[in-house]
Protein backbone atom coordinates (compact mmCIF):
# COMPACT_ATOMS: atom_id res chain seq x y z
CA UNK A 1 0.00 0.00 0.00
CA UNK A 2 1.28 3.46 -1.30
CA UNK A 3 2.36 5.67 2.29
CA UNK A 4 0.25 8.67 2.17
CA UNK A 5 2.01 11.92 3.60
CA UNK A 6 -0.62 14.29 5.58
CA UNK A 7 0.56 17.92 6.74
CA UNK A 8 -2.04 18.80 9.47
CA UNK A 9 -2.42 22.56 9.63
CA UNK A 10 -3.90 23.81 12.93
CA UNK A 11 -5.67 27.14 13.56
CA UNK A 12 -6.03 27.70 17.48
CA UNK A 13 -6.43 30.10 20.42
CA UNK A 14 -7.47 28.31 23.11
CA UNK A 15 -6.13 24.75 22.28
CA UNK A 16 -8.99 22.67 21.33
CA UNK A 17 -8.19 22.57 17.39
CA UNK A 18 -4.49 21.56 18.98
CA UNK A 19 -5.54 18.56 20.85
CA UNK A 20 -7.95 17.69 18.44
CA UNK A 21 -5.09 17.52 15.62
CA UNK A 22 -2.93 15.23 18.46
CA UNK A 23 -5.83 12.49 18.74
CA UNK A 24 -5.96 12.68 15.08
CA UNK A 25 -2.54 12.31 14.28
CA UNK A 26 -2.40 9.44 16.40
CA UNK A 27 -5.11 7.88 15.40
CA UNK A 28 -4.01 8.13 11.55
CA UNK A 29 -0.38 8.27 11.81
CA UNK A 30 0.90 4.61 11.16
CA UNK A 31 3.05 2.63 9.01
CA UNK A 32 0.05 3.64 6.03
CA UNK A 33 -0.37 6.73 6.98
CA UNK A 34 3.02 9.23 7.67
CA UNK A 35 1.29 13.06 9.97
CA UNK A 36 2.95 15.59 10.08
CA UNK A 37 1.42 18.42 12.34
CA UNK A 38 1.48 21.70 12.34
CA UNK A 39 0.74 25.40 14.02
CA UNK A 40 -0.38 27.70 11.62
CA UNK A 41 1.59 30.43 13.40
CA UNK A 42 4.22 31.58 11.13
CA UNK A 43 3.05 30.04 8.12
CA UNK A 44 1.94 31.67 4.46
CA UNK A 45 1.06 30.27 1.01
CA UNK A 46 4.43 28.70 0.45
CA UNK A 47 3.38 25.85 2.89
CA UNK A 48 1.79 24.29 -0.38
CA UNK A 49 4.28 25.34 -2.54
CA UNK A 50 4.74 21.19 -3.50
CA UNK A 51 1.51 20.33 -3.06
CA UNK A 52 0.15 17.20 -1.73
CA UNK A 53 -2.45 15.91 1.08
CA UNK A 54 -3.55 18.20 3.84
CA UNK A 55 -6.10 18.25 7.08
CA UNK A 56 -7.11 21.53 8.25
CA UNK A 57 -8.13 21.86 11.39
CA UNK A 58 -9.10 25.44 13.43
CA UNK A 59 -11.51 27.07 15.24
CA UNK A 60 -13.29 30.46 14.79
CA UNK A 61 -13.15 33.80 16.56
CA UNK A 62 -14.54 37.08 16.60
CA UNK A 63 -17.02 38.23 13.99
CA UNK A 64 -16.51 34.41 12.38
CA UNK A 65 -12.90 35.15 11.49
CA UNK A 66 -9.89 32.29 11.63
CA UNK A 67 -8.24 32.30 14.58
CA UNK A 68 -5.03 35.07 15.40
CA UNK A 69 -2.42 32.12 14.65
CA UNK A 70 -3.86 31.13 11.16
CA UNK A 71 -4.36 35.07 10.14
CA UNK A 72 -1.30 35.34 8.29
CA UNK A 73 -1.17 31.86 6.55
CA UNK A 74 -5.34 33.05 5.20
CA UNK A 75 -4.35 36.31 3.96
CA UNK A 76 -1.28 35.18 2.14
CA UNK A 77 -3.44 32.54 0.13
CA UNK A 78 -5.53 35.49 -0.50
CA UNK A 79 -3.13 37.96 -1.45
CA UNK A 80 -0.62 35.78 -3.42
CA UNK A 81 -3.33 33.83 -5.01
CA UNK A 82 -1.16 30.38 -5.53
CA UNK A 83 -2.19 27.55 -8.40
CA UNK A 84 -2.96 24.95 -5.59
CA UNK A 85 -4.23 22.44 -8.36
CA UNK A 86 -1.56 20.09 -6.52
CA UNK A 87 -3.34 20.48 -3.23
CA UNK A 88 -5.96 17.70 -2.01
CA UNK A 89 -7.41 18.56 1.89
CA UNK A 90 -10.35 17.68 4.09
CA UNK A 91 -11.32 20.77 7.07
CA UNK A 92 -12.18 20.33 10.72
CA UNK A 93 -13.92 23.06 11.68
CA UNK A 94 -14.58 23.52 15.38
CA UNK A 95 -16.75 26.37 16.44
CA UNK A 96 -20.47 26.74 18.87
CA UNK A 97 -23.55 26.99 17.10
CA UNK A 98 -24.49 30.15 19.81
CA UNK A 99 -22.60 32.07 17.06
CA UNK A 100 -25.45 31.14 14.83
CA UNK A 101 -24.68 33.11 11.51
CA UNK A 102 -20.87 32.86 11.46
CA UNK A 103 -21.05 29.11 12.59
CA UNK A 104 -17.64 27.56 11.89
CA UNK A 105 -16.79 29.91 9.35
CA UNK A 106 -12.99 29.73 10.46
CA UNK A 107 -12.81 26.31 8.61
CA UNK A 108 -15.72 27.29 5.98
CA UNK A 109 -13.22 30.37 4.91
CA UNK A 110 -10.04 27.96 4.41
CA UNK A 111 -12.13 25.65 2.35
CA UNK A 112 -13.54 28.86 0.25
CA UNK A 113 -10.19 30.24 -0.33
CA UNK A 114 -8.33 26.93 -1.10
CA UNK A 115 -11.24 25.79 -3.44
CA UNK A 116 -11.21 28.84 -5.25
CA UNK A 117 -7.42 28.51 -5.76
CA UNK A 118 -8.11 25.37 -7.58
CA UNK A 119 -7.44 22.85 -4.80
CA UNK A 120 -9.78 19.33 -4.56
CA UNK A 121 -10.91 19.03 -1.06
CA UNK A 122 -12.08 15.50 -0.49
CA UNK A 123 -15.25 14.86 1.78
CA UNK A 124 -17.56 16.93 4.06
CA UNK A 125 -16.17 19.50 5.88
CA UNK A 126 -16.51 18.03 9.75
CA UNK A 127 -18.31 20.82 12.20
CA UNK A 128 -18.29 20.66 15.65
CA UNK A 129 -20.14 22.48 17.88
CA UNK A 130 -18.86 23.32 21.17
CA UNK A 131 -22.52 23.96 22.38
CA UNK A 132 -23.66 20.33 21.75
CA UNK A 133 -21.53 18.82 24.58
CA UNK A 134 -19.89 15.80 22.57
CA UNK A 135 -16.28 16.19 22.43
CA UNK A 136 -14.30 17.39 19.27
CA UNK A 137 -11.73 15.40 19.37
CA UNK A 138 -13.81 12.10 19.84
CA UNK A 139 -15.90 13.22 16.92
CA UNK A 140 -12.78 14.11 14.95
CA UNK A 141 -11.29 10.36 15.56
CA UNK A 142 -14.39 9.01 14.56
CA UNK A 143 -14.64 11.09 11.11
CA UNK A 144 -11.09 11.11 10.33
CA UNK A 145 -10.97 7.41 9.46
CA UNK A 146 -13.85 7.51 6.60
CA UNK A 147 -11.80 10.77 5.39
CA UNK A 148 -8.39 8.90 5.39
CA UNK A 149 -10.23 5.76 3.31
CA UNK A 150 -12.12 8.71 0.85
CA UNK A 151 -7.99 9.79 0.27
CA UNK A 152 -7.25 6.19 -0.59
CA UNK A 153 -9.35 5.89 -3.24
CA UNK A 154 -8.74 9.02 -4.76
CA UNK A 155 -4.89 8.34 -4.54
CA UNK A 156 -5.40 5.04 -6.10
CA UNK A 157 -8.17 6.30 -8.71
CA UNK A 158 -5.08 9.19 -9.80
CA UNK A 159 -1.78 6.67 -9.28
C1 LIG B 1 -14.63 35.17 21.74
C2 LIG B 1 -15.09 33.95 20.98
C3 LIG B 1 -15.63 34.10 19.71
C4 LIG B 1 -16.10 32.99 18.99
N1 LIG B 1 -16.68 33.17 17.77
C5 LIG B 1 -17.20 32.10 17.11
C6 LIG B 1 -17.88 32.28 15.86
O1 LIG B 1 -18.02 33.38 15.33
N2 LIG B 1 -18.40 31.17 15.25
C7 LIG B 1 -18.28 29.91 15.79
O2 LIG B 1 -18.78 28.95 15.20
N3 LIG B 1 -17.63 29.72 16.97
C8 LIG B 1 -17.09 30.78 17.64
N4 LIG B 1 -16.43 30.58 18.84
C9 LIG B 1 -16.31 29.20 19.38
C10 LIG B 1 -14.92 28.56 19.17
O3 LIG B 1 -14.57 28.50 17.81
C11 LIG B 1 -14.97 27.14 19.75
O4 LIG B 1 -15.19 27.21 21.13
C12 LIG B 1 -13.72 26.31 19.49
O5 LIG B 1 -13.91 24.98 19.93
C13 LIG B 1 -12.49 26.88 20.17
O6 LIG B 1 -11.34 26.19 19.71
P1 LIG B 1 -9.82 26.64 20.05
O7 LIG B 1 -9.62 26.43 21.51
O8 LIG B 1 -8.99 25.72 19.22
O9 LIG B 1 -9.62 28.05 19.62
C14 LIG B 1 -15.99 31.69 19.56
C15 LIG B 1 -15.41 31.54 20.85
C16 LIG B 1 -14.98 32.65 21.54
C17 LIG B 1 -14.39 32.45 22.94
Amino acid sequence: MQVLQLTLLVGTMTGTAQLVAQEVELTLDDGDTRVRTQPMDGLDAGVFADGGLFLICTSTYGQGDVPDNAKQLYESLRSARPDLSKVSYGVIALGDRTYAETFCNGGKRFDAVLAELGARRIGDIMLHDASAGTMPEEIAVEWVGGWIALCRKEVSLTA
